[in-house]
This record gives structure tokens, sequence and C-alpha cells, in this order.
């Protein structure tokens, strides 16, 4: 899939700008605080709904707007796609997928994919175990249609169970209610643990793959899916629903002590190892950066194995923080893959193939085409 022209209108600081994306490589340069991740992030919510910068919408409204447009076409399995994204003050969101009106923003994932890699794609290394469940939601979401929907079905469970565990000390009756939910909350828990189980083990390969290419087969990592039982690949969805029954009745006085839902992929983590140690523990900064790259292309295959297509890379800010083998290795595996690179010097940016690169330079929210010209090899 290979994005096109990108219309901005009041959004962030941009008035009214629209630019034209060239299939391979793009670059968009300038100085800092001049608008350079803005337009990632405007990408990343056509694709997802979700800003990666912030929860909050208003944010997003050019200062002293009233609300903003997103307009982007796209080409996907080579039809035309057009997605709109409106916001307005009042609180509305809306989007439109080829002319037609969706209710929920959510609707957009899995039209157009795209991957970001930023400084904040190392938290997924580094942070804590929400920011890990949330690269995962979001990669399944992208990927499987049914996911959303078993996830909003769970955590709306959950937090109505919440809820009734904090009332079930003291009024009785919760304890024959709370079985009840913990049928339902089984059979779709069951089938998340299920689905992510199977995403782990197929990026786990891919990961493995890249970083035994980037360090010349001296290392090599494993991802390991911590949820509420045993896992392993041979199991289905009905292993994990009958042990998160077993979990949630065996646990339900526990639960309703600490007034908590403590059983269910709601608490899931997944270990990132280099060498068998863990990442967070063992690994240098460089490490960690190694894996979040090999992490970022696992995805891409992953998607593209899925979708028969591969997705748009949005790097931000993330080649200054490789050293130069690491940029290379990046920038070679990248070919066929159309990215969206920002970088304050354009004069740095170096690369391996002789693809056409685009230019736009970035200041104070405008956008200037610069030249199209093939890179040279040396
Ligand atoms: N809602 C808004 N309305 C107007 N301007 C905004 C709004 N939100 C952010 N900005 C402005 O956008 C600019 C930051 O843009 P952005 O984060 O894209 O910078 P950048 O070019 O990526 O910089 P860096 O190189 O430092 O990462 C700042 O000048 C900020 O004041
Ligand atoms: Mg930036």
């Amino acid at each position: 899939m290979t994005i096109h022209e990108l219309e901005l209108n009041r959004f962030r600081n941009y008035k009214k700008e629209s630019l034209t994306f060239g299939e391979g490589i793009n670059i968009l340069y300038g100085q800092n605080a001049q608008g350079k991740t803005n337009i990632l992030e405007a990408l990343y919510i056509a694709s997802t709904g979700k800003s990666h910068r912030t929860n909050n919408y208003n944010d997003l409204i050019q200062r002293g707007q009233p609300g903003f447009e997103i307009k982007l076409k796209s080409k996907i399995n080579d039809r035309e796609n057009s997605i709109i994204i409106r916001y307005s003050k009042d609180k509305k969101k809306s989007a439109e997928i080829n002319g037609i009106k969706r209710d929920k923003l959510s609707d957009i994932l899995g039209t157009l994919n795209m991957i970001l890699f930023s400084p904040e794609t190392l938290e997924v290394v580094k942070g804590s175990p929400a920011i890990r469940r949330k690269f995962l939601d979001i990669l399944l979401c992208q990927t499987n249609r049914q996911y959303l929907h078993l996830l909003r079905r769970y955590n709306s469970l959950i937090k109505n169970k919440s809820i009734a565990l904090k009332k079930g000390k003291s009024e009785k009756k919760y304890e024959e209610i709370i079985p009840v939910w913990n049928e339902h909350i089984s059979v779709y828990g069951g089938k998340i643990a299920y689905l992510r189980n199977s995403a782990i083990n197929r990026l786990k390969k891919y990961m493995n793959e890249e970083i035994h290419k980037i360090t010349g087969g001296a290392e090599s990592s494993e991802l390991v899916y911590k949820t509420f039982c045993e896992t392993n690949e041979e199991k289905d969805e009905k292993y994990y629903e009958n042990q998160l029954l077993k979990r949630l009745n065996e646990g339900m006085q526990k639960e309703i002590s600490i007034s908590q839902c403590i059983f269910g992929p709601h608490r899931d983590d997944f270990e990132i190892l280099l060498n068998g140690m863990n990442s967070r523990q063992y690994c240098s900064q460089g490490q960690q950066r190694t894996l979040a790259l090999s992490l970022i292309l696992a995805e891409l295959f992953y998607i593209e194995e899925i979708k028969g297509e591969k997705p748009v890379l949005l790097l931000d800010d993330v080649l200054s923080e490789l050293d130069l083998k690491r940029q290379e290795y990046l920038l070679k595996g990248l070919s066929n893959v159309q990215t969206i690179i920002t970088a304050t010097d354009e004069t740095r940016f170096i690369s391996q193939d002789q693809r056409t690169i685009k230019k736009f330079f970035i200041e104070n929210g405008k956008v200037m085409t610069k030249v199209e010209k093939s890179i040279d090899m040396d």
C-alpha cells in the first residue's frame, strides 16, 4: 500500500497545506518545532484513529480554530482509497472511508496499515506492560477485523465486573452474579489470549531473523508471552478459555477481597529477551534500540504476511538514534516500502539503494517540495 495526497486543515501548526508523497523514500526536513512530526502524527491518525502523542483531540486543533480535518488518498491493492478524519470542538469525531461515513473512528483500523517508529517505540522495549499491550493491540486490530470487537466486549465486561467487585464485599448477591460474568469474560479473554499468542509466535521468528542479520549472527532474540496460563503454539482457543475460567472461578474470593479483576489478558505482558536475558534489565541502550528496530521490521513483515502488502513506514527522529551501520541496515531493508522520514538535516541522509527520494522542506507550518532525485551509490 502507498499513500499519495495528504491535505491538512487547521491541524496543529498547519492552516491549510497539502503534499504529495513519492512511492519510495520521503524526507521531511527542517529545524526543530517546524511541523515535521505533526505530519507523521496526521498520517498515523488517518491509519489508526489515534495520535501517538496525545489522547486529547483538542490538542490537535490549530490554536484558536474550531476543528480540524485530515484527508488522505492512498492506494491499497491497486485501488484508490480515501480517508477523511474530522473533529470539531463540540467533541464530534467522524471518519469517512471512500465517501462512506463511519460511526466510530476505530472503524478505520485495518484499512490503511502504517507502522510508526519513533523515540517512543523504545518504550515498547523499556516501558511498562501497558505499552506492550497497546503495541500488540494495535498490530492485531490492523490485521484482524474480529480482534477490535473482542477487545471492546472484553474491556466493557472487565469494567462492569470491577464495579461489581467493589460492591461484592458488602453485597452477597454478587457472588452469584460474578460467576456468570466470568463465563463471558473467559470466552472473550480466551480468544484474545489465543490471538495474542499466535501474533507473538509469528513476530518472534521475524524478529530473531532481523537480530541475526543486524548482529552478523552474534545475537539472538526471543519474545515470551506472559498471560494467565502456560502457553504454547499447539494450544487452541478453547484451551485459553478453559484456563481463564478456571483461574477466575478459583480466584473469585481473592478478586472480591481486593476489589480488582486480577486474572485475564488485561494484565498481559510479553518479555523481550536478548541472548536469553530480559532486555529491560540487561541490555545497553544501543541493544535496546537494536531490539526496537528489529521489532518494527518484524511488525512490517508480519503485516505483509497477513495483508499481502507492505505497510507504510513512518520514521520519526530515529535515524539519528541509530549508528551508521544500523541506519544503513534499516534503509537497505526498506526497499519496496514506502517510507516517510523526518530529519533535521537532509544531507546526513544515506541510503544503499538507488530509489527515488522526495524531499520536503518544512518551515513554520509550511511545506516546500524540493527536488526529486536518485541517490548515488557512493
Ligand atoms: N494545536 C496547535 N496549534 C498550533 N500550533 C501547534 C499546535 N500543536 C503544536 N503546535 C506547534 O507545532 C510545532 C511542533 O511541531 P512538530 O512537533 O511537528 O515539530 P518538529 O518539526 O517535529 O520538531 P523536532 O525536530 O523538534 O521534532 C511547535 O511549534 C508547536 O508550537
Ligand atoms: Mg519532531
